[in-house]
């Protein structure tokens, strides 16, 4: 992946101030007004389409304190405009400038595989079945920096539970949309499209993994991932794949696009671990985004509690 320090980011960079303030605004007001969820859909449409093409539509959610962590959020302004999102450029404000042509309704999930209940699913077929919760995730980019952001989504387990794997399926595997005329980094071979994930089904099933389908309390911009996105908080950022639209379980380990264009340096586990190095770098300390000061790389992102028996007697150099 290319490397830019955070301090590099340009003004330019940035979500323009007055729209930026507009939203905040906008925010406040909705707040005040409780606006949120209609019964009927997933989303509540009222007077933020103003800021069509800023996903500003609020989320009818509750606060899952179990998964607060304690620490300082990362501004939404950092969340929404420094985005790792190749479909939509390599730059980190490529995505912010660019994905607001990406059409996202209407939008299914192809289920398939070794499963009881492959089918195209609408998206409104999980998130209307389930209740949203919000959960403040730190997420660790393999490129050293680091966010803490306040997740809107359901649990990856629960649309698992609901399309039934069959007893012979160990992995998961995700893709994310190929439609070139509206992801303009896809007109480009920089990574082998569609981008593709994967994960052990015992994590997939792991509470911790998370479908996130907003943030901050609205639905999710294009640009981290809309309408819905992998959230894996234990693992270098690139597993959180972005808006997702096939969900295949397989018997054999996935190849993602990360580990096919560069096996030496991203395996298929990438747990966040400060002690095995990329080939190019150390992963041993991060830099916050918003902090001047770099901290400690903690073994799993910090929630070794919930994961480390996941990797019990596995060698974490070879499988990295
Ligand atoms: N998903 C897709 N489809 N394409 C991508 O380029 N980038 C990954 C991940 N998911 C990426 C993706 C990387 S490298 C990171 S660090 C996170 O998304 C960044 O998520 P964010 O922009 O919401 O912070």
């Amino acid at each position: 992946m290319l490397i830019k320090k955070a301090e590099q980011i340009k003004s330019s960079e940035i979500t323009p101030k007055d729209i930026y303030q507009q939203r905040r605004q906008f925010l406040k007001t909705s707040v005040n007004l409780g606006v949120g969820l209609t019964a009927s859909g997933l989303f509540a449409t009222h007077a933020g389409d103003v800021f069509a093409g800023y996903g500003l539509k609020s989320l009818k959610y509750s606060k899952n304190n179990k998964y607060n962590i304690n620490e300082a959020l990362t501004k939404y302004k950092d969340v929404t405009t420094y985005n790792n999102f190749y479909e939509f450029g390599a730059s980190k404000s490529s995505p912010a400038a660019t994905a607001h042509v990406l059409t996202t309704e209407p939008w299914s999930i192809k289920v398939e595989g070794l499963v009881e209940k492959p089918a195209v699913y609408n998206l409104e077929d999980f998130v209307n079945a389930q209740t949203l919760e919000e959960r403040v995730y730190r997420l660790r980019c393999v490129e050293r920096w680091s966010m803490v952001i306040p997740w809107l989504g359901f649990p990856l387990a629960e649309l698992i539970k609901k399309v039934k794997p069959t007893s012979k399926a160990k992995f998961v595997e995700f893709s994310t949309l190929y439609r070139p005329e509206e992801m303009h980094g896809q007109r480009r071979g920089v990574l082998a499209w569609p981008y593709i994930e994967g994960l052990r089904l015992d994590e997939a099933m792991n509470p911790l993994a998370f479908l996130a389908v907003g943030l901050y309390g609205e639905v999710l911009p294009n640009q981290n991932g809309a309408p819905i996105r992998l959230v894996v908080p234990w693992k270098y950022g690139f597993k959180s794949i972005k808006s997702i639209v096939k969900i295949r379980f397989t018997e054999q380990q996935p190849v993602s696009s990360w580990t096919r264009s560069a096996p030496r340096e991203y395996g298929f586990y990438s747990n966040v671990n400060p002690d095995v190095d990329h080939p190019r770098w150390s992963q041993r300390r991060e830099r916050r985004i918003g902090e001047f000061f770099k901290r400690k790389t903690l073994m799993f992102n910090g929630y070794a509690d919930e994961v480390a028996h996941l990797y019990k007697n596995m060698d974490l150099t070879k499988y990295f």
